[in-house]
């Protein structure tokens, strides 16, 4: 797990826990896991090691990485994080990969439409479309979750996923609870492999759209 120190890796965490799974938090700060580090495994270090992340992975059955930039300012911290990920996962032979990207690549009207939003992450948009370039060539089992805004919500589970695309008549937001529910799902079951998954909130139960 990359990033687990953050709002959405927290909810990877205590829920891969709740299901039983074995996890290993690759963090360049363990201090700020807090009381989320019992039980779980830990390796300090920088994402962007290629070499690190190659010690950490070997015995892993899945990567997962809600990695993400402090700020909208320039960056390129996820798409380095891809190549060092990769690399390591092809050397050590770890094949499921499964990353958050940002809804804001979908080119849809009511969506991307709106210009000052576009322009307002233009650098994590790019940084992301790195990522996801790296990932798609890389040969590896991946899914990449294009998120749109994350909140801090509750798990519902009803929200909606489309591979290609946004969910449609879904809401512009997806709670980090229900976001990391469909990368666990997505671990035990795969059903979107190879694919730029849109995920949403959803008033209506209308899950599952793709
Ligand atoms: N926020 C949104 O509305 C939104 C919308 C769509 C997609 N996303 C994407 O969703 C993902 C997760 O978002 P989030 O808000 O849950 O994340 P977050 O709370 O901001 O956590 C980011 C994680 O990345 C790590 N990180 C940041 N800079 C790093 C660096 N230079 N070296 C190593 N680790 C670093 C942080 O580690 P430390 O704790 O050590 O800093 C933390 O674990 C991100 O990729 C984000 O771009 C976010």
């Amino acid at each position: 797990m990359l990033g687990a120190t953050g709002g959405t890796g927290r909810a990877i965490v205590e829920q891969a826990r709740w299901r039983g799974h074995r996890v290993t938090a690759f963090v360049r700060s363990p201090e700020k896991l807090g009381s989320l580090r019992d039980g779980l495994t830990v390796f300090q270090g920088d994402p962007r090691d290629a070499h690190a992340l190659r010690a950490a992975l070997p015995g892993h059955d899945a990567v997962l990485s809600a990695l993400g930039p402090v700020g909208l300012g320039p960056t390129t911290l996820v798409g380095d994080c891809a190549r060092s990920t990769v690399t390591a996962m092809r050397a050590t032979g770890v094949r499921r990969l499964l990353i958050v990207g940002v809804a804001v690549l979908f080119e849809e009207d009511g969506l991307l439409s709106a210009m000052a939003r576009r322009r307002l992450l233009r650098e994590v948009a790019r940084d992301s479309a790195e990522m996801e370039h790296l990932v798609s060539e890389s040969g590896l089992d991946w899914t990449v979750a294009r998120s749109p805004r994350l909140t801090d919500g509750p798990l519902t589970r009803v929200y909606g996923v489309a591979d290609g695309r946004m969910p449609p008549g879904a809401d512009l937001t997806i709670s980090r609870a229900d976001l990391a529910d469909f990368l666990l799902d997505e671990v035990e079951q795969p059903a979107h492999v190879r694919r730029m998954v849109g995920l949403a909130a959803v008033s209506a139960p209308a899950r599952r759209a793709s």
